[in-house]
């Protein structure tokens, strides 16, 4: 992969541009609430430290991981919580951050994982949505980009060990 052409899908002033607005958007939704943002490491570390510096109403941060992919580009459903989060969010407003939404396996697991904490309500927000790969029902609250069944690198998303700090999204052709 790595000696093929790079071609990049969204430039860091497109993901700029986008993360302004679903800032925007969840900060209206959730006037008055209670907020906790949930990211989910590693790849969400990047778009979850870009989106929450757009939302405008006190928010609390927390982080989970979840087992990864390692170098395979497929997931195997075979979803582990490796680091809970810290806080109480038991009565709390939980939006949980990924980088991407492929299977939903891990976005799933999470969920179910998070909901026996009694949070009021969980969302999801993406920077990337590809539901043409979808093997369970979900659907993302907040979408950056809908992308067709590709593999993407950068902005925090992996290719074995490497590319998260690559400040846009591309593909390798
Ligand atoms: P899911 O459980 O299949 O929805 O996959 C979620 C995780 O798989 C994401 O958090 C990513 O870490 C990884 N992933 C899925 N698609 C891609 C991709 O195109 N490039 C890099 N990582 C991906
Ligand atoms: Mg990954």
């Amino acid at each position: 992969m790595a000696n093929k052409e790079k071609r990049i899908l969204f430039s860091s002033e497109e993901i700029d541009k986008r993360n302004i607005e679903l800032g925007e958007e969840i900060s209206k939704d959730y006037e008055g609430k209670k907020l906790v943002a949930i990211s989910l490491l590693r790849g969400s570390f990047i778009f979850a430290s870009d989106l929450v510096r757009n939302i405008s109403i006190p928010v609390e941060i927390d982080f989970l991981t979840t087992s990864s992919y390692g170098d395979q580009e497929e997931t195997s459903g075979n979803v582990e919580i490796v680091t809970d989060i810290r806080s109480d969010i038991e009565g709390r407003d939980v939006l949980i951050i990924d980088d991407i939404m492929d299977s939903g396996y891990t976005m799933q697991y999470v969920i179910e994982h998070l909901k026996k904490k009694n949070p009021s309500s969980i969302k999801t927000a993406v920077m990337l949505d590809k539901p043409s790969r979808r093997k369970v029902d979900l659907k993302p609250d907040y979408i950056g980009f809908s992308i067709p069944d590709v593999f993407i690198v950068g902005y925090g998303l992996n290719y074995g060990d490497y590319y998260r700090n690559i400040p846009y999204i591309f593909t390798f052709d």
